[in-house]
């Protein structure tokens, strides 16, 4: 640990590791191999490319199927009961392959061992896990690692390894990390949140929020650029409020400006932005910027300032409607795309008609919608109304069908359009079309091969299939 929170010292443990794991392949006659199954958004993901970086340092090789890795990491999301259930189903189906295959090593990390009650449940029902560890324990990983392999001699029950922080205030620095696309990365920017809106479970299982300097964020960046990336989307809860807290003065616009001047770095994305500390200043730079992508992430959650209110998040229906509708005039060709929560407690008739209202004045270019799911320990657990579940299915409907339709008929307007893609694969069910992304999100299938994949190309957006483009290239 430096005298700064940072902590930076992994390479002793990966190269103990490292012996570790060339020792046993030497022995198996084959390389070692590793899966790792990730559930959640793009910090896990991020989170994922660095576990899966550190493996790779160890001399593990990938292996598609789950069931047949030597090693096997589930990192987790709690966000929703339905997270929960994904991981039960994969563990419960692995008990009888770990019972034919003992020296396979399960781990479990992320969000949803930091809730007491799953990790109890992980320990309890499923003996065979041999590595629990927290989210704020990624950077011991390394080292837990090594902890897993110099135990394995020893057979049978008592020896999970386990590290579980409620909380850190340190930040994870330089562990190496295996990208999935070569020519983009997350970049964390903050970790944690402070808001506790009422039906959350972030603030509990990712700590208090803490950004991390510009500098150690720019050289990250600077060296992705170095490495190939065009793409970098800027990771943090919320980070509207990026550099809170920190000795440095520095706003997320500041931020922004910065990442901007880096040379080979052609797009910029951020996510998720928090309404309530939207600031006039990010707006000024989104407008006048040539590498900032024309999209917003911008959760409303719901449409009823009665139940924003009882929700903890700081706006109001007419507020969030008119920021929006500012960020629309300075930048039009902006997508604003949001999640909503419908069947949060006490939610009725009227507080729906307020979303669907919302959502006709915003012209949501896209939406994630969720039922509202309890989390033990939040506020809104133990309120009363607690919205039946037909109900809320109903409602949800409702919802869904008027966001898909704005949705379509926002991304209909620019049929016929060329505009800039940056091809990101080989089309998965038709090899001779390449997918891609524009500059505000929306998906492009076009013909074209595994050349262009990294590259930004002009593409005319011939027809508006709903949700995404097919297109052709110019
Ligand atoms: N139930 C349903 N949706 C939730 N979200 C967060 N917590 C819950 C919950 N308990 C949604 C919010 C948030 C997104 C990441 O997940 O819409 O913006
Ligand atoms: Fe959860 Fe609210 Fe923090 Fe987003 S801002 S992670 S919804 S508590």
């Amino acid at each position: 640990m430096t005298e700064d929170n940072t902590y930076k010292d992994h390479s002793e443990y990966i190269e103990e590791a490292g012996r570790i794991v060339r020792a046993r392949s030497k022995a198996a006659g084959r390389r070692l191999t590793y899966h790792v199954t990730t559930f959640g958004c793009q910090m896990n993901a991020r989170d994922s490319e660095k576990l899966t970086g550190v493996l790779e340092a160890c001399g593990y090789v990938h292996e598609d199927d789950e069931s047949l890795a030597d090693l096997v990491i589930f990192n987790t999301c709690t966000i929703r009961d339905n997270a929960d259930q994904k991981l039960y189903g994969h563990l419960g189906s692995l008990v009888n392959v770990k019972r034919r295959r003992e020296d396979m090593i399960i781990a479990v990390c992320g969000c949803l061992p930091q809730e007491k009650t799953a990790y109890d449940r992980i320990v309890n029902s499923y003996q065979f896990v041999d590595l629990i560890f927290g989210t704020h324990n990624l950077f011991d990983f390394p080292e837990l690692l090594v902890k897993v392999l110099t135990r394995q001699d020893v057979k049978g029950r008592g020896h999970l390894i386990s590290e579980i922080w409620e909380d850190t205030d340190r930040i994870v620095e330089d562990l190496p990390a295996k990208r999935n696309y070569s020519f983009k990365s997350g970049v964390n920017i903050m970790f944690g949140c402070n808001n506790y809106c009422s039906y959350c479970i972030v603030p509990y299982v990712r700590g208090r929020e803490r950004s991390r300097s510009s500098s150690d964020i720019i050289a990250e960046i600077e060296s992705l650029a170095a490495d190939g990336v065009v793409e970098v989307m800027l990771l943090g809860q919320n980070v509207n409020s990026y550099g809170r807290g920190l000795d440095e003065d520095i706003t997320f616009a500041g931020l922004l400006r910065e990442v901007e001047k880096i040379d080979g770095i052609e797009r910029i994305r951020f996510m998720t932005s928090h309404p309530k500390d939207l600031s006039d200043e990010l707006i000024d730079v989104m407008a006048h910027s040539g590498k900032i992508c024309r999209h917003i992430h911008l959760p409303l959650q719901s449409g009823s300032s009665r139940l924003l209110e009882s929700m903890n998040r700081h706006y109001t229906k007419q507020q969030y409607i008119d920021l929006a509708l500012r960020i629309r005039e300075r930048i039009p060709d902006i997508a604003i795309t949001t999640d909503l929560i419908i069947g949060y407690p006490g939610e009725t008739e009227e507080d729906i008609e307020d979303t669907l209202d919302v959502i006709d004045k915003v012209r949501f270019d896209g939406a994630f919608t969720f039922i509202y799911s309890k989390r033990s320990g939040t506020k809104a657990a133990s309120m009363p109304d607690q919205v039946p579940e037909d109900v809320a299915r109903k409602n949800f409907a409702t919802v869904l069908e008027k966001v898909q339709q704005v949705s379509c008929e926002q991304a209909s307007m620019n049929e016929g359009k060329v505009m800039d893609v940056l091809v990101e694969e080989v089309n998965r069910q038709d090899s001779s079309l390449v997918t891609g992304r524009l500059s505000n999100n929306l998906t492009v299938h076009f013909p074209g091969d595994a050349s262009l994949i990294g590259k930004i190309v002009p593409v005319k957006l011939a027809e508006c299939k709903g949700f995404y483009y097919i297109g052709e290239k110019m």
